[in-house]
């Protein structure tokens, strides 16, 4: 494991108890002023106090002893690299209680971190801002003094001065507003004391909000603030929130501990949401529903989102994580709980077989590389905490809670679950309290078990081998890290729960065992040779399984009559296609494997199929037969687009929805023409106003005809952007733009992303749309390194930027290219993106050496299959 950083954490000889904190936010010069009085506890005589502050001017600090006794510090030192003030006195200060006192001022920042300003046109049609703050993982520093650490919990106490026209609102509720003594169109608003808390769950928002309220079953009043003028579109909002917390506080067996949850809509805001105790915020795209124009896939992301951010309320907020290295225990389990409350509301969308293609699959895809890393990962500079919110943090994480799920059952899971929550409310914990909980309830080791999958990277391939000893089916399986080099060597060794399943009854499992060495055998009684078994069945196992070609074969046609349910057939699938990407098979056969798909109806799976014909897709466009692989996947979509149409049928299943966009994306991506003409044309009557496009249909729309567009039609949808209001639809376009293929164009979409007509926190997601196509590519690299400055400055690192740096670069195929990005990198040393610059890199040659290895093979393979 890599060591962290040198960094100086609290010494913790002085804890802060209770914060009383004044905050006067000045929309209009964009700064604000606060004051503030902290209860401290000394634990030790000290002549010294730390605490952590960034970028505020402090004035006044002084501390009062019990006697009533007042002491000025001697210096005040700032040591910016430590993010941190350091206050030395003359005396000793004695050991008990104290109180630090402290007035300060900063900036309303436009980094989108501490608290920061979020820009606004009123109903007058002036440009005005908010005052907003994100906190976590580390900028409550930002915004006042603190003891900036999960572990330091106190409680806060918030008194808001803000213009008597302007909402203001706090974790907890207004316990009074009066109006300013001073200045009569001031209000000093005060909130009510907080229960013990981790300062990132801290929050304060100021500006114009409308609303839409409700009360929950048990009894808790929930609002969703949205712009104003704009309250509809927070009504799917609430009620998805009133719904989930009366479920959270009967799966968790406690009652949600605030009075009151605000659900808010933020303009300017850096990650999708935010679980702030008692004032939850989102991006407008995560919260917002606008019934004409939100389309399917977006009310479902939000409905996950809702769900996630108060799963948080519980796990997170009122137990929190010890450290950051446990911060896979938010988030992974917030993840997880997500698709339970959704799968709960809403039973149609089929949650738990998209979890597979969402969430289980893209960890897979990151941790099969040398640089992934430990779900418990050592971290503490503040720039190494960023760059854990990751697809292991959250994906991998909610992975192996669903498999330990599995292996625990729900009854003895829940019960686990209520131990931990019960036990250490208002407290912290380690990963291990989690674990010691849940086996009190399961008596299973689920400490040793999980340990396996928490503490060391990567996941195991699981290679079977099977024989008949005379009615039964014997299985020999072996375990052995998977690696995306195809590399072994590793000796690491997992507790494997791995099921079976036959044809007999393929959605049973008819065996389990846990595989704990490197090897075990399985007899399955009464299994004949001439039938199919699949192991790891409902694809809830964190591992691949790599099958025998004479095992595989079995499985194809239980594949083609779908036999085999959905997520098997797209573990099936997904298992070979990393066994082709690593090389232990040719990609020649997942080429043969895909076209058992073509009947498939079944919207996951299909999208797991996309996953893969993407990642080829990026793959081939570096050869000179890119062509044929667009018939190939053309002809692959062609029939169940022919089954869907274009027009939604009366009352269809919300999964068909979300698979008529994609399939009509793909076709059109890939240039079929049936498909390009009829986009263009409704696209057209769109812009005319005679046909309006239907939510759901935009995506693909927008995308098809950018493919094609010249000058004429990208204007068109520039036009459309300005004319959009609802933050979906412009995120919509403006993520359709990098689609172009024509240089010019190219270059005003950078350029455009850049510009004042885009947010800071979209800019990212429209040049990695310029990323995603082979002109784009090189373009969005070269824009990069140029502008590469800007962005940090903008972002000053952060999640926005490890994202962008992984998406303009994991794409190239060369070791030249490799050559060039880690020498850019090498070069600059940007904090808070050397893992991320790394997983790349072994990505650039892992993509360098496939092609390398089979282009040839597909090349002929796709010559045959196009001209048949
Ligand atoms: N706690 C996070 C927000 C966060 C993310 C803060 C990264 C700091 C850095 C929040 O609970 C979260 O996970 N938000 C997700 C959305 C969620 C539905 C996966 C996000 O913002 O992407
Ligand atoms: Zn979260």
């Amino acid at each position: 494991m890599p060591e962290p950083k040198p960094f100086e954490r609290l010494p913790g000889n002085v804890k802060p108890v209770h914060y009383n904190i004044t905050l006067q936010p000045n929309l209009v010069k964009c700064v604000f002023n606060g004051s503030q009085d902290v209860d401290i506890e000394i634990k030790e005589a000290t002549k010294q106090i730390k605490f952590n502050s960034l970028d505020l001017t402090l004035r006044d600090v002084k501390v009062t002893l019990p006697s009533g006794e007042t002491v000025l510090p001697a210096s005040t030192e700032i040591s910016t690299a430590n993010e941190m003030v350091v206050l030395t006195f003359e005396e000793t200060l004695p050991i008990g209680t104290a109180k630090l006192s402290v007035a300060f001022d900063g900036e309303l920042n436009d980094k989108m971190k501490g608290m920061y300003r979020s820009k606004y046109t009123s109903v007058s049609g002036e440009e005005r801002y908010s005052a907003v703050t994100q906190f976590e993982a580390t900028d409550a520093r930002r915004c006042f003094p603190c003891w900036d650490e999960p572990a330091l919990k106190a409680t806060f106490t918030i008194k808001l001065i803000v213009p008597h026209d302007r909402v203001p609102l706090s974790n907890m509720p207004e316990v009074s507003r009066e109006t300013h003594e001073s200045d009569r169109n001031l209000r000093v608003v005060k909130f009510a004391k907080s229960p013990l808390m981790s300062t990132y769950l801290v929050a304060v928002v100021v500006g114009e909000y409308d609303h839409v309220e409700d009360t929950s079953s048990d009894g808790i009043k929930v609002r969703v603030y949205t712009p104003v003028g704009k309250q509809e579109q927070g009504k799917f909002a609430l009620d998805v929130a009133t719904k989930v917390l009366p479920y959270y506080k009967e799966y968790f067996n406690i009652a949600y501990p605030l009075p009151k949850i605000d659900l808010i809509a933020i303009a300017d805001f850096s990650v999708g949401a935010m679980e702030n105790w008692g004032l939850v915020t989102y991006r407008e795209t995560c919260l917002l529903v606008d019934p004409h124009n939100t389309s399917a896939s977006q009310r479902q992301w939000i409905a996950l989102v809702v769900g996630h951010e108060l799963a948080h309320q519980w796990f997170g907020n009122l137990v929190t994580m010890e450290w950051w290295t446990h911060l896979w225990l938010n988030e992974g389990y917030a993840t997880f709980v997500e698709f339970l409350c959704v799968d709960h509301l809403f039973p149609e969308y089929d949650i738990w077989t998209q979890f597979v293609t969402n969430t289980y699959i893209r960890a897979l895809e990151l941790d099969g590389l040398k640089n992934s890393h430990p779900i418990e990962v050592p971290v503490g500079h503040p720039s190494e905490v960023d760059e854990i919110f990751d697809d292991i943090s959250y994906n991998k994480g909610a992975s192996v809670i669903r498999m330990l799920h599995c292996y625990l059952g729900d009854k003895d899971f829940k019960l686990g679950m209520n131990k931990y929550l019960n036990r250490h409310q208002y407290g912290n914990t380690y990963t291990e309290d989690l674990w010691a909980a849940l086996s009190e309830a399961s008596n299973k080791p689920v400490g040793d078990v999980m340990s396996t999958w928490t503490k060391q990277t990567g996941f195991p391939m699981i290679s079977v081998k099977s024989h008949q000893d005379g009615d039964n089916r014997v299985l020999t399986l072996t375990q052995q890290r998977f690696l995306a080099d195809g590399s072994t060597g590793d000796n690491s060794t997992w507790m494997v729960p791995v099921g079976v399943s036959t044809e007999k009854n393929p959605s049973k499992v008819v065996e389990e065992v846990l595989l704990e060495g490197k090897t075990t055998k399985v007899v399955l009684d009464g299994v004949s040779a001439c039938t199919w078994v699949k192991l790891n069945p409902g694809t809830v196992g964190y591992y691949r399984i790599q099958y025998p070609p004479e095992m595989l074969a079995q499985l194809i046609p239980a594949i083609k009559n779908k036999q085999l349910p959905p997520l098997d057939r797209l573990g099936i699938f997904d298992d070979l296609f990393s066994m082709v990407q690593a090389g232990h098979t040719s990609t020649v056969e997942v080429l043969k494997v895909l076209r058992a798909f073509e009947d498939e109806t079944d919207y996951t799976v299909w999208s797991a199929l996309h996953n893969c014909v993407a990642r080829l897709n990026q793959l081939l466009s570096h050869t000179d037969f890119h062509k044929n692989f667009a018939a190939f996947v053309r002809h692959l979509f062609f029939k169940i687009s022919q089954q869907l149409g274009w027009e939604a049928k009366a009352g269809e299943k919300h999964l068909d929805t979300l698979l008529r966009s994609l399939v009509l994306g793909q076709l059109g991506l890939y240039g079929e023409e049936a498909v390009v003409a009829e986009a263009k044309k409704r696209l057209s009557a769109h812009v005319a106003d005679t046909a309006t496009l239907p939510a759901d249909l935009r995506s693909p729309v927008y995308k098809t005809v950018v493919s094609q567009a010249d000058e004429k039609t990208y204007e068109q949808m520039l036009k459309l952007y300005h004319e959009a209001d609802l933050h979906e639809e412009k995120d919509r376009i403006s993520r359709s733009l990098g689609a172009t293929r024509d240089p010019n164009l190219i270059q005003r979409v950078l350029q455009f992303a850049m510009s004042s007509e885009v947010r800071n926190q979209d800019t990212i997601f429209v040049i990695i749309s310029v990323a995603m196509t082979a002109p784009g590519r090189s373009a969005a690299w070269a824009f990069f390194k140029k502008n590469h400055q800007e962005l940090l400055d903008r972002y000053e690192g952060g999640y926005l930027v490890t994202r962008l740096i992984r998406y303009i670069t994991e794409n190239f195929a060369s070791e030249e290219m490799a050559a060039e990005v880690e020498n850019f990198f090498r070069d600059k040393q940007i904090p808070g993106t050397e893992r991320t610059v790394k997983q790349s890199l072994e990505t650039i040659r892992l993509n360098a050496a496939w092609l390398q290895r089979d282009q040839d093979a597909i090349r002929r393979y796709l010559a045959e299959a196009t001209h048949e």
